[in-house]
């Protein structure tokens, strides 16, 4: 069974490949910033303080990200397996896993940074489904609206020049670190994220297929 996290910096296109995969492998698409954005956008109380950190391109703290990544994993549509796309982002978050539901394997999107300011600035995601799209590499069959569902599409207000700037520090600063933590463990697969979707795709059912986790 696969227990997949997608690792790497914002606009690498983990999002883009876990919407993908998930479908095409029976996994379920654990996204914790989709979740924390349901809760900003029905306003609860987690909703509301995560908000300033979001907005701000800083982290969650680990105690508000952890408790609903928790309830997440336990719903019944992980049981085949699943995806974490945006989580772990910290050592805490990666130690807490172990005790949730431990990784079978870590993708690590690589890609030059000089990519993803222009990634995130062109992104335009699905209001309903989150589907994430891009004005220039990936844009919607009609203009301004899902393929999908047919929602309409939004700017993420953390996609603005500044928060960016802020998310990339974080993540070599916070998560990065990850990458060293995965390797000892022998989970880290890394795959060259700078190509069109569909041959970054294809790169990771090769890594898998490459390193199967039967027997974990
Ligand atoms: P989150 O929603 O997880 O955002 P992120 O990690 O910053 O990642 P992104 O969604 O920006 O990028 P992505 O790699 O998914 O790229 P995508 O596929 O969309 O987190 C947002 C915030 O929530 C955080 O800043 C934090 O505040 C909070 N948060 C979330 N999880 C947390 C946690 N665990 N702990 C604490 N806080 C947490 O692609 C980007 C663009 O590029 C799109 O336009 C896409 O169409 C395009 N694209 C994708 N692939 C390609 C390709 N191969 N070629 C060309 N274009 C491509």
């Amino acid at each position: 069974m696969h227990r997949l996290i997608f690792l790497g910096p914002p606009g690498a296109g983990k999002g883009t490949q876990a919407t993908i995969l998930a479908r095409e492998m029976g996994l379920a698409h654990l996204s914790t910033g989709d979740l924390l954005r349901a809760a900003v956008a029905a306003g609860t109380p987690l909703g509301v303080e995560a908000d300033r950190y979001m907005r701000a391109g800083q982290l969650v703290p680990d105690r508000l990200v952890l408790g609903i990544l928790e309830e997440r994993v336990g719903e019944t549509d992980t049981a085949a397996g699943f995806i974490l796309d945006g989580f772990p982002r910290t050592v805490p978050q990666a130690t807490a896993l172990e005790r949730i539901a431990p990784a079978t394997r870590v993708i690590s999107f690589e890609i030059p940074e000089s990519r993803l300011v222009e990634r995130l600035t062109q992104r335009r995601v699905c209001s309903t489904c989150g589907t994430p799209y891009n004005l220039s590499t990936n844009p919607p069959a009609r203009p301004g609206v899902c393929d999908r569902d047919g929602a309409p599409l939004a700017h993420r207000s953390d996609d603005q020049p500044e928060p960016v700037r802020t998310r990339l520090k974080v993540y070599w600063e916070k998560t990065a670190p990850l990458l060293d933590y995965y390797a000892g463990r022998g989970l880290l697969l890394r795959v060259d994220a700078d190509a069109p979707v569909d041959a970054v795709g294809r790169r990771i059912r090769a890594a898998l297929a490459e390193r199967p986790t039967e027997g974990l």
